[in-house]
C-alpha cells in the first residue's frame, strides 16, 4: 500500500514531498507525532492530498503508512495496532501511570522521579516549552514522547506537569506577599502574586533561581515576578504562560515571562528597566494550559 499509493510521491519526493528514507525531511514531522500527522494525511496539507488520494483508506491504515515510512526515515515509532487514533482524551495520570511511570517511577536510567520535585526543578529551568519539546524530541534514554507516538503536545505538557506536582499537598504554599499586599490578585480562580526586585539586591542574594550571568548590568533593572496558583487548591500553576508589560505611559515594554524554578517552586520572570521615580502600570497576561482565553491582572508600582 505503500508503495503503490504513497510512494507515487513519497517515492521520489514529488512535490516536495516528504522522501521514504530521508531521515531529515522526516524527522521534523514526525516530532508532530501520529495523530498530527494523521490528521494532516487524512485532511491533506499543501499539496499534501487527503488521504494521499485514496479515499477508500481507513484511518488506521493511514496511521500504520505513517508509521513505515517514519521507521523507514530513521524513527522508531510501534505500529499501531487498530482501532483510530484515540477519540478519548487521556486524562494525564492515566498517560502517567501507563507510560511515563515505567522508567519515572524509580528514576531508572535517572528518569526525574515522579514527584520528586528536587529531581524535576533542574529540569524546568530549561522553561516548560523547551522541556515540553525536549521529551517530544527525546534524548539519550528518553525514548520521543515517552515512547508513545500519538500523544499530543499538550499531552506531554500535561504529562509533565502532572509528574512534578503529584503528591504536592493541598495546602497554602508559602506565600510570597502577605494576603492584603496590593501584588495579589484573585482572577478566575488563579491567584496572581506580583514580585520585584531590583538586579543589585538578585545579585547579593544568588538563592533566587535566577542565574548570577543572566542579570543586566546597568542601572534601574528589576526582576519581575509572577507566581501562579489555583485559588482554591494552593497548588502552584506551572505550565502557564505568563506575559508582563509595563508602561508608564510614555514608554511601554512587553515580555514573555520565562519559568524561574527556586525554592521549591517554580515561577515566572524577567527584567525590566524602570526609570527611578516614574510609576509603572503592569499587565500579567495568564494563559493557563487547556484555558481557551488568557486572564488579566493589572498592578501599580512606583520605582524607588
Ligand atoms: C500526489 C502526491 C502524494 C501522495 C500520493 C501522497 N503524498 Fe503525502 N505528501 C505529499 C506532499 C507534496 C507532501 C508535503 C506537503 C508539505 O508539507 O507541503 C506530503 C506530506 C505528507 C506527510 C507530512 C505531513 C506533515 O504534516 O508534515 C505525511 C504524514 C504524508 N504525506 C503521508 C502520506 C501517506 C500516508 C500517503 C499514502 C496513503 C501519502 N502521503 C501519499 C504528496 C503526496
Ligand atoms: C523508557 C523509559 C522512559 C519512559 C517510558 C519515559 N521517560 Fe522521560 N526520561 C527517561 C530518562 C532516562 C530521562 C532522563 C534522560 C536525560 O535527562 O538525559 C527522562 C527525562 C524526561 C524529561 C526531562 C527532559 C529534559 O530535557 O530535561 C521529561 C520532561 C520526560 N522525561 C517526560 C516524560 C514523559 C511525559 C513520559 C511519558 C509520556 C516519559 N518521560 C516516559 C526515561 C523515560
Amino acid at each position: 500500500m505503500v508503495e503503490g499509493v504513497c510512494g507515487a510521491c513519497h517515492l521520489e519526493g514529488k512535490n516536495n514531498a516528504p522522501r521514504i528514507g530521508d531521515a531529515k525531511a522526516w524527522a521534523p514531522r514526525a516530532a508532530q507525532g501520529l495523530t498530527a500527522l494523521t490528521d494532516h494525511a487524512l485532511n491533506g496539507i499543501r499539496s499534501m492530498p487527503a488521504h494521499g488520494g485514496s479515499p477508500g483508506l481507513s484511518d488506521v491504515e493511514i496511521e500504520r503508512a505513517i508509521t513505515y515510512m517514519v521507521n523507514q526515515s530513521g524513527g522508531n515509532w510501534v505500529e499501531p495496532i487498530g482501532g483510530a487514533t484515540p477519540a478519548v482524551v487521556r486524562t494525564s495520570e492515566s498517560i502517567v501511570n501507563g507510560q511515563c511511570s515505567k522508567c519515572h517511577r524509580t528514576g531508572e536510567n535517572g528518569a526525574p522521579k515522579i514527584g520528586n520535585r528536587e529531581d524535576w526543578l533542574p529540569h524546568l529551568k530549561k522553561g516548560m516549552d523547551k522541556l515540553v519539546a525536549s521529551a517530544v524530541n527525546g534524548h539519550g534514554p528518553m525514548p520521543a514522547r515517552g515512547g508513545l507516538s500519538d500523544l499530543s503536545d499538550d499531552e506531554v505538557r500535561g504529562a509533565i506537569v502532572y509528574m512534578f506536582n503529584y503528591g504536592v499537598p493541598a495546602t497554602p504554599p508559602p506565600q510570597p506577599v502577605s494576603q492584603r499586599n496590593p501584588y495579589r490578585k484573585v482572577v478566575a480562580g488563579t491567584d496572581i502574586y506580583l514580585g520585584i526586585m531590583s538586579a543589585d539586591r538578585l545579585r547579593a542574594s544568588p538563592a533566587v533561581g535566577v542565574a548570577p550571568g543572566s542579570i543586566p548590568e546597568g542601572k534601574g533593572y528589576y526582576h519581575l515576578n509572577i507566581a501562579l496558583a489555583d485559588d482554591k487548591s494552593q497548588v502552584p500553576v506551572t505550565d502557564a504562560r505568563v506575559r508582563l508589560r509595563v508602561s508608564d505611559g510614555m514608554t511601554m515594554q512587553t515580555k514573555n515571562l520565562e519559568l524561574v524554578a527556586a525554592n521549591n517552586t517554580v515561577s515566572y520572570g524577567a527584567f525590566f528597566r524602570l526609570s527611578s521615580g516614574n510609576s509603572y502600570n503592569i499587565t500579567a497576561e495568564v494563559q493557563r494550559a487547556g484555558e481557551t482565553r488568557p486572564i488579566r491582572a493589572n498592578f501599580e508600582f512606583r520605582a524607588p
